[in-house]
């Protein structure tokens, strides 16, 4: 990419930031969120985790790159607008915080929209009608399996072993549902979901089985 290309996706990261930044410090429950690991440097972490994988699927599967970034850059810039049952909101309140900014940046109407209309359907929209919006989607979704998301899986039961690995075992359920049907749109998308699978299957399956051998043994 151009170094004018870098530059714009350095400024739309900045705003992004900035915004979740301001937003997290306006809520009143930012010590529920920490404890559970979701405050404001995990979604920043998250999102630009998000913006990593988005470019490796564009590349790989002829995207725009630049509008993928920028989408993944910019998905969840809401996310601390919005609580409890409105959470799902936060894609459609993101698209319409991010139009005048990018719209400002010098970007095409059609790619404004483009930008927008990612971030507005990776909450709601199960088939998106872009590339674009199809690869946010799934990159958001590689980041959702990733390995931090072990931790996060495992740390609200730590101190209870039984519940923990009851929790752990049909999570383990779950995950093999989702590789026999692998949901993510692209097909780098789905190879990039299928490793994240792996690796949580593996860990929690070895953690399960030492379970077993948490017991005295019998000769
Ligand atoms: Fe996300």
């Amino acid at each position: 990419m151009s170094a004018e290309t870098n530059k714009r996706l350095q400024k739309i990261a900045d705003f992004a930031r900035n915004y979740l930044e301001e937003a997290y410090k306006k809520r009143d429950d930012k010590e529920g969120l920490k404890r559970f690991l979701s405050g404001f440097d995990y979604r920043w972490q998250h999102t630009q985790r998000v913006a990593q994988f988005g470019k490796i699927i564009a590349e790989a599967e002829g995207a725009d790159t630049e509008l993928v970034v920028a989408a993944c850059l910019l998905h969840d810039i809401a996310w601390f607008d919005v609580q409890g049952d409105n959470s799902r909101d936060h894609g459609n309140i993101g698209a319409e915080i991010a139009r005048p900014f990018l719209a400002s940046l010098g970007y095409a109407p059609e790619q404004v929209d483009n930008i927008c209309y990612s971030i507005a359907s990776h909450v709601t929209v199960e088939n998106p009608n872009t590339l674009e919006a199809n690869i946010v989607s799934d990159a958001d979704n590689v980041d959702r399996f990733g390995p931090y998301r072990i931790l996060q899986w495992c740390y609200s039961d730590i101190d209870d072993y039984e519940k923990l690995t009851d929790k752990l075992r049909e999570r383990i359920n779950r995950l093999e549902h989702y590789r026999a049907n692998n949901p993510l749109a692209t097909e780098t998308g789905k190879q990039l979901f299928a490793e994240q699978l792996h690796l949580q299957i593996l860990f929690f399956s070895e953690f399960v089985g030492e379970s077993e051998l948490s017991v005295t043994p019998q000769l």
